[in-house]
């Protein structure tokens, strides 16, 4: 069957592609599109060519799941080199997204019209390869070269309204009055009549137009686009491109690029993001199949993880009762949320319109009575299971029998909070990250009572809400924080060992973590972690665990909020202390811990070790039932390099062999208890 449907509307041939989901451009559809193109070509009564398609969207781009096979003929250039010397007038009609090689198609056509919500980008370079179909070129004649290299390089979609890409559109189908598709394409066939009739149209190649280099500040935009793309080296190999091939044709520079889209197409950078986007489609995709009764919300506590849930949930439309135990506290806590609100306005991330509405969205009250008909309670109190069970006592006598009961606690074990309710099936651990309306990992926690209903009730919520969602086990610190404190304590071990502050926080900034860890550490608060642990017993077979950090908090460093953590925060840059190398040598000294040589490389290589022995525990305790949910913690969660994939696709890398051995040094160095024996061939892929 084929992906491609034409018909006749008077003297327009319209072509509409109907590929769903996405309409991506498999090898199938180039050919379907070419046998088309070619009998419409042949058709003497066809007077223009209106390409358009069914479903949601535009095309969205290459079919990224064709990208670890040879690519096959015919290929991309060959379909958008025949639209573009077509005998007629092409006009696209646009709707839904418009991505990478679905806007390559766009600008090779003669004319744009264009539903006003449509979306265009070209995100080839977030999956690790470039525009090969001359899209950046065409893009520059159309909307000069420095918008169009912003595009191409950053990888982000735009509003088609945005000011700057006024000049791609030559129409925008602005009628309010059209509802469905059938109506976009009425006013689409519409146009194109009306232009024909005024003799308007005529075939003319994006190629051949001129192309006004205007005043391009170059050096400012490669040091732009090094610094948004972290680890990512493609933006910039791209804009060297891009910028040689400044004065050369549309053809010659798009075989360049194509060249370049061919070599990196098999990249491990390439690979990693495109296991990233893989995994990430994976875990959100819809279940459950019982529409999700979430209306209003309530969220207890004010504070600033309450606040960021309600704002998170706020942004997506639901209607929020803010609980706090005082008037003060609950001002304070509303008007955080006001300021953050108008901050995010005057930046122009939304609308004053969008801001007023979010903010009346969010209700405060200080009395259990109005969560009483709320769907949900996101519980984000003082972290003590004291407090929380009382509070869920609270919420199971006041809400009604269907409300689900959430607690947002980092570490305390649910089974117990659940056990202060009369409806532990209904209790759940809904785990944001901080800033909550900024992060986007959400882990689900399903403890051993929470009905699946409940846990797919979340799932689905967090579509809503546009996280990425992992649902996990009850365990001390559920999957998330307890790969985070393992490689913690990776990390403060090698300090202990004789790495420097500096030297652990450069060589994990090196490997392309958002953040160095210890940085990291003074900017939530040392004492944070150390209080939870101190709850627990310390563990014996680990005399170093964690040691550092008590130090510092024993000497008063908690980090930023004191002004001294691992750094010194008393001037505007933070600097480092040789107190703190004092101190840690102490605490190493008094420990007889054996001290050796890092470099760059060694401590990237234990950190990445540390994770991958913790991920493999945790899959092999059943706390995550998805091993794909190990990467998409680390990337979404802790700011781990997308370019690499996460620390599993790494560890399919190493290989198991080579893990093994490593693995097992560590373990005659540190002991069974540190570092188990795993069977690692169980949860990493091998080639
Ligand atoms: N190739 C192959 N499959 C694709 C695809 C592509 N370019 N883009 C999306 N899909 C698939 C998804 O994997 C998903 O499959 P599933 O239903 O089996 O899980 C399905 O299409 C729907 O995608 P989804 O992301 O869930 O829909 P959405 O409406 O939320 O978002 C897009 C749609 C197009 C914005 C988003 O999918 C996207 O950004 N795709 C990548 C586009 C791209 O990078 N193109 C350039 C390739 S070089």
């Amino acid at each position: 069957m084929s992906l491609v449907n034409t018909r006749m509307v008077g003297q327009i041939a319209v072509l509409e592609i109907n590929s769903p989901p996405v309409n991506a451009l498999s090898v199938q559809l180039r050919s379907d599109m070419l046998k088309a193109l070619t009998t419409i070509a042949e058709n003497t009564d066809v007077a223009a060519l209106l390409l358009h398609c069914a479903g949601s969207t535009f095309i969205c781009g290459a079919d990224i799941r064709e990208f670890d096979a040879e690519p096959l003929s015919p290929h991309l250039p060959e379909v958008i080199a025949r639209l573009e010397n077509f005998p007629v007038p092409v006009v696209a009609l646009l709707h839904g997204h418009v991505l990478g090689g679905g806007l390559e198609v766009a600008a090779a056509c003669h004319y744009r019209i264009a539903d006003p919500q449509t979306n265009i980008g070209l995100p080839e370079v977030s999956l690790g390869v470039v525009p090969g179909a001359g899209g950046a070129q065409r893009m520059m004649r159309l909307v000069g070269v420095e918008n169009a290299v912003q595009l191409a390089t950053s990888g982000r979609a735009v509003k088609v309204t945005q000011p700057e890409y006024n000049a791609f559109c030559d129409a925008l189908l602005s009628d309010t009055s059209f509802s469905h598709l059938e109506g976009l394409l009425a006013l689409g066939l519409h146009w194109v009549e009306l232009a024909l009739q005024k003799g308007e149209l005529v075939p003319r190649a994006t190629a051949n137009m001129a192309l006004d280099q205007g005043e391009v500040d170059w050096e400012a935009l490669t040091a732009k686009v090094a610094r948004s793309a972290k680890s990512n080296p493609v933006p910039n190999k791209l804009l060297a491109q891009l910028q040689r091939d400044l004065c050369l044709s549309v053809q010659e520079s798009e075989s360049h690029t194509r060249h370049l889209f061919l070599e990196l197409r098999q990249s491990l950078v390439a690979k990693a993001l495109r296991h990233a986007f893989f995994l990430e489609k994976k875990l959100q995709a819809p279940r459950g199949k019982q529409p999700l009764r979430i209306d209003q919300v309530g969220v207890i506590g004010a504070g600033t993880m309450g606040g960021a849930i309600a704002i998170c949930f706020a942004d997506a439309g639901f209607k929020v009762v803010l609980l706090e135990q005082s008037e003060q506290a609950l001002s304070a806590g509303l008007e955080r949320i006001k300021v953050q609100y108008q901050g995010s306005c005057d930046k122009g991330r939304i609308t004053q319109q969008q801001c007023d509405v979010r903010i009346s969205l969010i209700n405060g009250s200080c009395d259990y009575s109005d969560v009483a008909d709320v769907d949900l309670v996101i519980e984000a109190a003082f972290e003590s299971m004291e407090v929380k069970q009382s509070i869920f006592a609270k919420l199971d006598e006041v809400c009604k029998k269907s409300s689900i009961l959430a607690t947002n606690t980092s570490y305390l074990d649910i089974n117990l909070i659940a056990q202060a309710t009369a409806r532990p099936e209904s209790v759940v651990g809904m785990h944001f990250f901080s800033p909550a309306n900024i992060m986007k990992l959400l882990e689900i926690v399903n403890a051993d009572q929470t009905a699946p209903a409940v846990v797919e009730a979340m799932q689905q919520l967090a579509k809503k809400l546009r996280k990425q969602a992992v649902t996990v086990g009850v365990c001390f610190g559920f999957a998330a924080n307890r790969m985070y404190s393992r490689y913690g304590r990776e990390i403060q071990q090698m300090l202990l060992e004789g790495a420097s502050v500096e030297q652990i926080d450069n060589a994990m900034l090196d490997f392309g973590m958002a953040m160095g860890p210890l940085a990291v550490l003074d900017l939530s608060g040392i004492d944070i972690g150390h209080n939870a642990r101190a709850q627990y017993p310390q563990p014996e077979y680990d005399p170093g665990y964690f040691k550092v950090s008590t130090a510092l908090v024993n000497a008063g460093r908690l980090g930023r909020k004191t002004g001294l953590g691992f750094y010194n925060y008393s001037t505007a840059k933070p600097t480092v202390d040789q107190e703190v190398a004092v101190l840690i040598k102490k605490v190493g000294d008094e420990l007889g811990i054996p001290q050796q040589h890092f470099n760059t490389e060694s401590i990237q290589q234990r950190a990445l070790l540390a994770m991958i022995s913790e991920a493999a525990q945790v899959i092999e305790e059943g706390i995550v039932s998805e091993k794909e949910a190990i990467d998409l913690i680390w990337l979404h969660g802790y700011g781990f390099p997308r370019a690499k994939g996460g620390p599993m696709f790494m560890a399919e890398q190493y290989g198991i062999g080579s893990l093994q051995a490593k693995m097992e040094k560590m373990r005659e160095l540190q002991g069974e208890k540190i570092w188990p024996s795993l069977e690692l061939a169980q949860y990493i892929n091998q080639d």
